[in-house]
């Protein structure tokens, strides 16, 4: 727990940064798992940063989001690939054929191929070393909302409601959020190496709680990470306020 989410996101930026130096100096890959929202984006910011000022290079990391809304075309004002762009990819030097995000555009009939081989990639590429998360008021870790299973793989999932409430600002209302996403799964994620898990702000704090102290449940995803060995969760005050 952070007194402030900037010093704890400084903190977040700096051990991505040493895992990606450590595993450029052994000559491998760096496979990250990243989120978007608003938790990462101060870590973003700071990895750009990095880049710019001490010379961290992005040329051996290979990247896997979360998720994506469904249907999504690329280029919207919503997309988190805009948001990817926006916040890191077109500021560092990551290769362009690294960078995975679920792809918004496939067609209906398509997506249950597509995400099955997003899995594979993600084994392809050595399996992912370290997963980003945010938390939603629901409990969802990507968009993984009540009722998915700790065995869950990437697919297509419906929004919660009260998570389609939570986007209604970007979307400019709430009949304007889709009504669907495309998410690795619960067992997906739960396969990363080391996982870390930011939540900020008093809003957070019930929910951090139920994840935290609270039995482990489907109604809760993100207690299934209680069952993962190597997880952080990282909090301001605010976030961790409600937590024993
Ligand atoms: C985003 C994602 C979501 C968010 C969560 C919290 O890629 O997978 O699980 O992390 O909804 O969102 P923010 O950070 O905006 O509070």
């Amino acid at each position: 727990i952070y007194s402030d989410s900037e010093l704890a996101s400084a903190a977040v930026a700096g051990q991505i940064a040493d895992l990606i130096r450590t595993r450029a100096a052994e000559g491998r890959t760096c496979v990250l798992g990243l989120a978007t929202g608003s938790s990462p984006t101060r870590v973003y910011e700071e990895l750009v940063r990095l880049h710019r000022e001490d010379g961290l290079s992005f040329q051996n990391v290979v990247s896997f989001n979360l998720d994506e809304y469904y249907p999504m075309a690329p280029d919207s004002l919503q997309s988190y690939v805009r948001f990817m762009r926006e916040y890191l990819f077109d500021h560092v030097d990551i290769r362009p054929e690294n960078v995975h995000i679920p792809d918004g555009t496939v067609p209906p009939e398509q997506v249950a191929d597509f995400c099955q081989r997003y899995e594979e990639q993600i084994r392809e590429a050595g399996g992912i070393d370290l997963q980003l998360l945010g938390i939603g008021r629901t409990g969802h870790i990507g968009f993984n909302e009540p009722g998915s299973g700790p065995t869950s793989r990437t697919r297509m999932i419906t929004l919660d409601h009260v998570t389609r409430t939570d986007a209604a600002s970007d979307f400019y209302g709430e009949e304007n959020v889709p009504r669907r996403a495309l998410t690795m799964g619960v067992g997906t994620i739960l396969e990363a190496r080391q996982i870390v898990l930011m939540a900020w702000g008093e809003g957070k704090a019930a929910v951090v709680k139920r994840m935290v102290e609270g039995e482990v449940t489907d109604t809760v995803p993100a207690t299934y990470l209680q069952r993962h060995p190597a997880v952080q969760v990282v909090l301001d005050e605010a976030a961790g306020a409600e937590l024993t």
